[in-house]
Parts: C-alpha cells; structure tokens; sequence
C-alpha cells in the first residue's frame, strides 16, 4: 500500500525477514503501546493472512490475548472459513474470560460460521492430577487435535508481564528471572537466546507440534515487546508469519 512505500515499512518487512528466517513479516503502521488501535490493524492483517491459508478442512489453534482476540473484528462468515475447526490451543483458565484461547476460539467460530472446540482446566495443575487429566479421553482427543493442527495463531507476551497476569507465585516469578526468561508464547517461556526455558504444566499445543505445523501466524506489537518477540523468533520455524507494528519492528532493528 502507499502507506507502506512512504513509511519504509515494506523496506522493514524485507530486512526482518531475511534476518528472522521466516516465510513473512508484516508490519503495520503505529505502535501498540500507545495507540490500541494498533491492535485492528494487526487483527486485519492476521484475519487475512488465514481467509489465505483457509481452505478445506482445518484445525487451527489460537492462544489467547487481547491481540489474537482483535482478529475477531476482521473476520467475517465466508465460504473459505465455515470448514474451520477453531480450538484452545491451552485448556489453562488463568486469565480474564475475554482474553482466554476457549473464548476467543468460540467467538472466531460464531464470526466466521466455523466450528470450536474448547477444553477448561486450570493454569496450573499439579504434577498428579497432570498426569490423570493425560489419561482423560477428553483430554486426549484434544491432544490427538494438536498433532494435526494445520495452523496456529498465538500471540507474544512479555515474560513478566504474563507471569503477573496469570497471578505467578512470587516463586515462579523469582524462578523465570532466574531463568532469563524475556518472552512467552503458548504457555513457553523463552530466554533472549530462544530456548523455552520454562512451561507452565497444562495441557496445551507443545512447542515441537508447533513446529510441525505447516502454517503459524504469530502477531505481537508494541515497542515494549520487541525483545519478547526477539527471544520468540531466535529459534523460529520457517514457516512462521509475524504479524507485528512499526513500535516494535524499529525497536528490533535497534536491538539486532
Ligand atoms: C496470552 C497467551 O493469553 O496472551 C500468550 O496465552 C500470549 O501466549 C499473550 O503471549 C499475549 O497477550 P496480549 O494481550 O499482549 O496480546
């Protein structure tokens, strides 16, 4: 678009690419931090990018937050979508109902005329009731989905910021400083050289399935996200599409 060749956004776009190794990045105008509106530039883009990749039957996970929930406003009922199975990609219940992954996975069901499948268990489970929940056939068939998702579209948080969210025990918040932890995605944290250092024990998509998935949308802006998204995207897979905002893609430039 005009705004793009003016601003040098698609100049941006090009550079972060190559330097990320992923199949896209797209940068929308503003910064998130300042301007929330940021946040339905970024949902359009990601409401896009999957009527792109929508076709047949899919599974696609979403994660929660108040980005991924911004997509909503963009999708629309079409032909493309109304074969979309939208599940939780974590079953975990430790945030506000309107930015946990069960409600967003409804409510892109009921705007795209898709189908959803939830899951509820709490953040945090003890290692017993870990393991017995494994065995739960409703469990398992939610597993059984996040070997076969076709798509993922999650969003990037600040380490601190979500262990605080998701009211992290001052131990857990001491254990993820210790850690290095600087960003989350899925339920993983990750330190400034990409590795997942720490996962809150809920059945959700595993990192490795994440991996395995032939499309991930991945949309976080702000400029005080931009290390997060850095810590996230070090060990990226290929195929991954950030979706971010000109705050956080200058603010990376700086920090590469
Ligand atoms: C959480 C997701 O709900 O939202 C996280 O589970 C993500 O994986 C976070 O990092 C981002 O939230 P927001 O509101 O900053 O988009």
């Amino acid at each position: 678009s005009l705004v793009h060749e003016w601003s040098g956004i698609s100049s941006l776009e090009t550079i972060l690419t190559r330097q990320f190794k992923i199949q896209k990045v797209i940068i929308v105008p503003g910064n998130n931090d300042v301007e929330p509106s940021v946040k339905t530039l970024m949902g359009t883009e990601a409401a896009n990018e999957l009527e792109r990749l929508a076709n047949g039957k899919k599974t696609v996970a979403v994660t929660g937050g108040s980005t991924v929930s911004a997509i909503a406003e963009s999708l629309t009922p079409s032909n493309k979508f109304s074969q979309l199975q939208f599940i939780a990609a974590r079953g975990g219940i430790g945030e506000e109902m309107q930015l946990q992954a069960n409600t967003i996975a409804s409510v892109f069901a009921s705007k795209t005329g898709g189908t959803y499948r939830t899951l509820y268990l709490p953040e945090y489970l003890s290692e017993n009731a870990y393991s017995t929940m494994m065995q739960e056939p409703i469990v398992r068939e939610m597993i059984d989905l996040y070997e076969q998702t076709d798509i993922v579209i999650h969003g990037i948080g600040s380490a601190e910021e979500m262990a605080v969210r998701r009211n992290s025990s001052p131990e857990d918040l001491q254990a993820l400083q210790s850690f290095g932890a600087v960003g989350e995605a899925f339920g993983y944290y990750f330190d400034e050289t990409g590795n997942a250092v720490h996962r809150i024990r809920t059945v959700g998509i595993q990192l490795e399935q994440v991996h395995k998935c032939p499309s991930i949308l991945a949309v976080a802006g702000g400029t005080s996200k931009a290390k997060a998204i850095l810590s996230y995207i070090k060990n990226p897979a290929e195929q991954t599409i950030l979706i971010t905002d000109l705050g956080a893609a200058e603010e990376m430039i700086q920090l590469l």
